[in-house]
């Protein structure tokens, strides 16, 4: 009898040996079957003895190794129950959390300027004007001379720029290079390219020497174009109310002043009135009720010469005003540097 305990006890400790190392549920399975299952080591183990026992002693040696078996079950049910608490706790240890509220991704937005100069041409798009660009450095010929400021006009002096290459004493016509200092040069180039009729709207980047808190060196115009047979100046302000009601609102009027443009014949200052303070007065229009936006007037002949339209046959009016001055009366901006030092706190206030 001694060997006979000692050789299951063997086994069982081999078997709970081996049911420590399983670091599985299929692992835990495979080590019970080795030796608890049908043809376990254990249960054939049994059977052995008993069948090699003495008749009188098969019942004593049945019940002493059906004790093992009862250990070996529940060994094993144990591990199973030791995998699935760690599984639990390893569960609720997870550092991600599937029942939180996703992270929302920060969208971009556009520029207020990029947000005004949009509408400005979708307001004009709907009158027929399309699109035109042109470059920001530009030839003297199509930033001065073309619209009638010969090198020494004074008006030249209100338009001081930066020049690029060769400003005096350039070799050969057109070989001064400045950053252009308005829009209007892009005027030229698509009446070079173009024949009568032209519907044109011209946005983009311009330079002057100019630096305060409602001039920067570098800001955005909008220029507009329209040449045909029989266009007057009531087209003009006809076509500067529409604009001025559906960019600030039904309110507000549109008023134009006299004024000198080379390149327009008659030119005019325009006005808008002021929305903000509804014509009443107030600091920001220095309590006239009118805020001053850009310049117009007639194509004057001259222009029409340099780019050889007929002006006996054409007339047509010229536009061109800030867009971040635009912006800046739109959304309430009172230092048009606010719109380019790229602080994002500001910037998102306009999506
Ligand atoms: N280009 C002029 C400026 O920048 C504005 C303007 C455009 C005036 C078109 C008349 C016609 O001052």
């Amino acid at each position: 009898m001694a060997s006979l305990a000692d050789e299951l006890q063997q086994l069982f400790q081999q078997f709970s040996g081996q049911l420590e190392a399983a670091a599985n549920e299929q692992a835990v399975r495979k080590v019970y079957a080795d030796f608890g299952g049908a043809n376990g080591a254990i249960r054939l183990k049994q059977k052995e003895l008993i069948k090699s026992a003495p008749n009188d002693q098969k019942r004593v040696i049945g019940q002493a190794t059906n004790e093992i078996l009862q250990n070996v079950e529940a060994a094993f049910n144990a591990a199973l129950g030791r995998l699935a608490s760690q599984a639990e706790a390893r569960e609720l240890a997870r550092s991600v959390d599937v029942t939180l509220p996703g992270r929302a991704h920060r969208l971009g937005h556009l520029h207020p300027i990029t947000l005004a100069r949009r509408e400005i041409e979708a307001i004009f798009a709907q009158l027929g004007f399309t699109v035109a660009v042109g470059p920001q450095v530009e030839t003297d010929f199509h930033n001065f001379e073309a619209l009638a400021m010969p090198k020494d006009h004074p008006a030249r002096d209100m338009q001081d720029t930066f020049y690029v290459a060769g400003a005096e004493g350039a070799a050969g016509e057109g070989a001064d290079v400045v950053l252009r200092t308005h829009t209007s040069p892009v005027q030229i180039r698509t009446m070079l390219a173009r024949k009568p009729p032209v519907r044109v709207i011209m946005p983009g980047t311009v330079y002057r020497r100019d630096d305060d808190a409602t001039h920067s060196p570098m800001f955005n115009q909008v220029e507009g174009l329209c040449v045909d047979e029989g266009i007057t100046f009531a087209d003009l302000k006809g076509v500067l109310l529409h604009f001025a009601r559906r960019f600030f609102g039904e309110e507000i009027g549109v008023r134009l002043r006299p004024s000198f443009f080379p390149f327009t014949e008659p030119s005019a200052e325009i006005d808008f009135s002021h929305g903000t303070c509804k014509g009443r007065g107030c600091r920001t229009c220095k309590n006239s009720g009118w805020i001053e936006i850009g310049g117009a007037g007639m194509v004057d002949p001259e222009v029409f010469r340099h780019v050889g339209y007929d002006s006996e046959k054409y007339t047509g009016f010229a536009f061109g005003w800030g867009i971040d001055r635009m912006a800046m009366l739109k959304y309430g901006v009172d230092n048009i540097n606010a719109f380019f030092e790229g602080d994002v706190r500001f910037a998102r206030q306009f999506r």
